[in-house]
């Protein structure tokens, strides 16, 4: 990723300590596929051409291999998935009672290997677990997501909010000075887009690589010098709660493309 202007966004910053609210309104909210040129966005759309696919059935691949109880997760959630809801998978991530917390597709779908296949976790973002995460938003591409924080994950919401609000590091940055207020401007040869997660995980042009929602992160993090929470940490998977439920009603695009 470019560095960024480091003066450039003293300036801008302290000019901009005014007041800003970060309610997007589902009439403006933009997929960052639409900061994308026409022949990338087609790249996206093509799955023999989309280079994020490979990770799809890389994903697709483990999904079908017996656990050591000689299970699959097809064994429950059929031959290729076909027993999903789809609608499901877009709402996450969901409140689980036992755990008393936000559950991400990651969480459940390492619970699901530890529970039902009697495999040893994963690391939270290790390449198995983002390639049978996007094996399973794959699925439910097109799917508009829709998580529901009204009921228990309020206040999880609530502290993903306050995150995505506070100011960190030298800088003095916010995710909403570059994702909000900033939007659809051009900084050093990159356009800023709202900084929505519908497209996770995805494949960057630039690494030639995919990266996961809590990599692009800890990126952004790294991009105003701040010190990054780590992968599946509270703070993260509280983001993530707010970053999909900001975009919900954007339709699923994994594996998308981005540069
Ligand atoms: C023994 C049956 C079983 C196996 C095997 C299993 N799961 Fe699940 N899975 C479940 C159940 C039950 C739920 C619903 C959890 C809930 O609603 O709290 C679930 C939920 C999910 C969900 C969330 C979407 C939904 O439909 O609720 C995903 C994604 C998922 N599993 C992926 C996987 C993956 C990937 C594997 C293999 C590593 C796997 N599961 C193995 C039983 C299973
Ligand atoms: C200094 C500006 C800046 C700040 C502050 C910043 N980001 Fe970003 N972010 C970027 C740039 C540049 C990109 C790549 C281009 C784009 O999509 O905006 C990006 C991309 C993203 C994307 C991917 C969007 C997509 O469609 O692929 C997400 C999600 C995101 N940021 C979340 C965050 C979060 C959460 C924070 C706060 C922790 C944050 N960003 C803070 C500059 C910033």
């Amino acid at each position: 990723m470019n560095m960024i202007n480091h003066k450039q966004f003293l300036i801008v910053s302290s000019m901009l300590s005014i007041f800003f609210s970060n309610v997007l309104h589902a009439s403006d909210l933009k997929s960052g596929y639409e900061y994308l040129t026409p022949a990338t966005q087609e790249m996206q759309d093509d799955e023999f051409a989309n280079p994020g696919m490979t990770a799809v059935e890389e994903g697709r691949t483990e999904f079908h291999r017996l656990g050591v109880n000689d299970k699959t997760c097809a064994t429950c959630h059929g031959e290729n998935g076909s027993k999903f809801n789809l609608k499901k998978i877009a709402s996450y991530p969901v409140y689980n009672k036992e755990y008393e917390k936000p559950f991400t597709l990651q969480e459940q779908i390492n619970f699901c290997g530890e529970e039902y296949l009697d495999n040893v976790p994963y690391v939270y973002d290790c390449t198995d677990l983002v390639e049978l995460e996007a094996y399973v938003r794959h699925l439910a591409r097109g799917e508009k997501v829709n998580v529901n924080i009204t009921g228990a994950l309020k206040p999880f919401y609530e502290k993903g909010k306050k995150l995505y609000n506070k100011r960190f590091g030298q800088m003095n940055m916010a995710c909403a000075v570059c994702h909000d207020q900033f939007a659809g401007q051009r900084l050093r040869g990159q356009v800023l887009s709202q900084g929505h997660s519908n497209g996770f995980p995805l494949y960057r042009l630039g690494s030639g690589k995919m990266t996961s929602l809590h990599g692009r992160m800890e990126e952004c993090f790294r991009s105003f010098r701040a010190e990054p929470f780590d992968r599946g940490s509270d703070e993260l998977i509280n983001l993530e709660l707010y970053l999909h439920s900001r975009g919900n009603g954007l339709p699923i695009e994994t594996p998308a493309i981005r540069y």
